[in-house]
Parts: structure tokens; sequence; C-alpha cells
């Protein structure tokens, strides 16, 4: 399948997901429930649920524990995008489009939205339906805590908001990217390797070797995007990390530095799935995206 149909399947599977679990939450109070779906059901292009499809796929996982999985961790992405823009964070009023959830609803509802989409990725992840084991099933729920928590995404955040307006290494800044925006993206694959029965060492590792490539390529398009993109395609402000003088690859590199950086983590991806004996070709074209995307 090509690219653009099977992002738009993982996409309509994962609003498909969500819509199932809301409907369950009807008795919720009514203003943090509409912040929560605000923040969630509100497009964004659902690249870690793709890349969760798209392992899963390969590898011949049940496609119901797939759907948990993948909503799961667009959960707790989109919760960190909902804290991200808080005028606390980078204080941005634009997201997917359309203002952010503190600007549609206010701070509180949008500090909340965001802690609820945390408990719904692990509500999700731990519930009874999975077909794997219990104990398989535990390293999903083991795997996207490590993720999020102080040595991935939210450790990665916190490093951003320390360094912002200071002069750090190349070396650092790699280390923020990796865990703010990396460890997510590598996560999905490995949610993705882990719904599948009996998968080889080897293969598990080209796929993390794989994973690390994209995870920081995917930030490293960010940083570009916020300097070449446009407001109206990025749905989010572009210029935004010049504004706060945050630190990015264009800023450390320049941006011809930053695009060589970018091209040699496609080349670190493509050479990692040579290893691997399975057809490869989307996770080749979704790496391609990951670095040319405009948005
Ligand atoms: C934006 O992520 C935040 C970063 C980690 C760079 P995405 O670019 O995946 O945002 P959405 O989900 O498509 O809106
Ligand atoms: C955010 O990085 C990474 C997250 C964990 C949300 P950015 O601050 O660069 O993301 P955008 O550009 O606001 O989407
Ligand atoms: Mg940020
Ligand atoms: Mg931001
Ligand atoms: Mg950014």
């Amino acid at each position: 399948m090509e690219l653009k149909n099977a992002l738009a399947q993982a996409q309509d599977d994962v609003v498909t997901t969500l819509e199932h679990y809301f409907a369950t939450q009807s008795a919720a109070q009514a203003r943090i429930l509409a912040a929560t779906q605000y923040s969630v059901q509100n497009g964004g292009k659902r690249l870690r649920p793709f890349l969760v499809y798209c392992v899963g796929n390969m590898l011949g996982a049940n496609k119901a524990d797939l759907d948990k999985a993948a909503a799961a961790i667009e959960c707790i992405h989109s919760y960190s995008l909902v804290h991200d823009d808080l005028p606390a964070m980078d204080d941005d009023e634009l997201r997917r489009g359309r203002p952010t959830c503190h600007i549609a609803y206010d701070e509180a509802h949008a500090i909340l939205a965001g802690d609820t989409l945390q408990t719904i990725a692990f509500e999700l992840l731990s519930g009874a339906e999975f077909s794997i084991d219990a104990h398989a099933q535990l390293k999903l729920v083991n795997a996207l805590s490590k993720a999020s928590g102080l040595l991935g995404m939210v450790g990665g955040q916190a490093l951003d908001i320390e360094a912002t307006g200071k002069t750090i290494s190349l070396n650092e800044l790699e280390q923020i990217h990796k865990a703010k925006t990396g460890a997510l993206l590598s996560c999905a694959i490995e949610l993705g390797y882990l719904c599948a029965p009996n998968v080889e060492q080897t293969t598990k590792q080209a796929l993390d070797s794989y994973g690390k490539a994209i995870g920081l390529a995917f930030q490293v398009q960010d940083d570009i995007l916020d300097i070449e993109g446009d407001t109206q395609t990025l749905g989010k402000p572009q210029g935004s990390d010049l504004a706060a003088n945050k630190a990015t690859y264009p800023a450390l590199l320049g941006l011809d530095g930053a695009k060589q950086k970018l091209q040699q983590l496609y080349d670190d991806a493509i050479s990692a799935l040579d290893a691997l004996p399975y057809d490869t070709a989307i996770l080749q074209q979704l790496a391609r995206y990951v670095i040319a995307r405009d948005h």
C-alpha cells in the first residue's frame, strides 16, 4: 500500500478507537471531557500510531491489540502537545490549525486534559481485551511509561526548558531531542513489535536503530520547519522557536548543517532496515516522509 493511503488508514483507525473510548465516558464532567476530546480528536498526522501499525502489521500482530497501542501512544503525544503549548512552557496559541487547548478552554482545563490523556493511555494499554498474554501486555505498559517519563519525553521537555536562551553543545541538544521527541517515536516502533508473536532479537535491534534515527530526524525537521514552514501549513506558529530563543539544530548548526544532519539520519534509518528479512518498503517511505514533510 502506498504511504498516503496507509497513513490515512491509521488516522481513521485511531479516531475510531478513541471515539469508542469516549462513548463510554458520557458520565464525565462535561467541560473536562470536551477539553480532552478537543485535544486528541483534532487531526494531527498520527505518525506514532502509524508506526505502531506499520511495524505490527509487518510482524503479524493482532489488529485489535495494535488499535489500543496506537491510540494509547497518541494520547500521550497529544497530552505532551497540550502541556508544551501552555504559557509556562512554549506559550503557543495555535495547534493543529486551531486554538491551543488553554486558549479554547483555560489553563486549568489544559493541564487537566493533558493529565486525563495520560491516564487514558494506560487505561487502554492495561485493559483485559488483549490477545497477547499478560506478561507481554505488561511490557507495553512498561515501554510506554519509560518513553513518557523522566528519561523520555518529560525529561526531555525539562531539559528543553532549561536550555532555552542558553548556549548548549551539540551533544546536549542531541540528548534533549532524543528524549523529548525521539523516545516516543522509538516507543511506537517498540509497541508494534511487542504486540507481535515471536519476534527475533535481531529484528528488534534493527527496528530500534531505525526508530532512533527517525526519532531524532523528526525533531531536526521540526526545528527546520520552524524557520522554513508557514503557519497555515504547519497548523502551529512558524517562528515560535526563534522568538523564544529555543535551542534547535538550525540555531546551532545553521540551516545547511541541520539539513546535512537530517540526510545523515535518513541514511542511518535506511541502512538499519537492510538487516530485516521483511518487506520494509513502507518503513523506507516513512523515513523519507519524516525528513521531507512540510508540516
Ligand atoms: C509535534 O509533533 C511535536 C514534536 C514532537 C516535534 P507532530 O508533528 O507529530 O504533531 P502532530 O501530532 O502531527 O500534530
Ligand atoms: C515538543 O517540541 C516536543 C514535545 C514533547 C511536545 P516542540 O516544542 O518543538 O514541538 P512543537 O514545535 O511545539 O510542535
Ligand atoms: Mg517545546
Ligand atoms: Mg512547542
Ligand atoms: Mg517545534
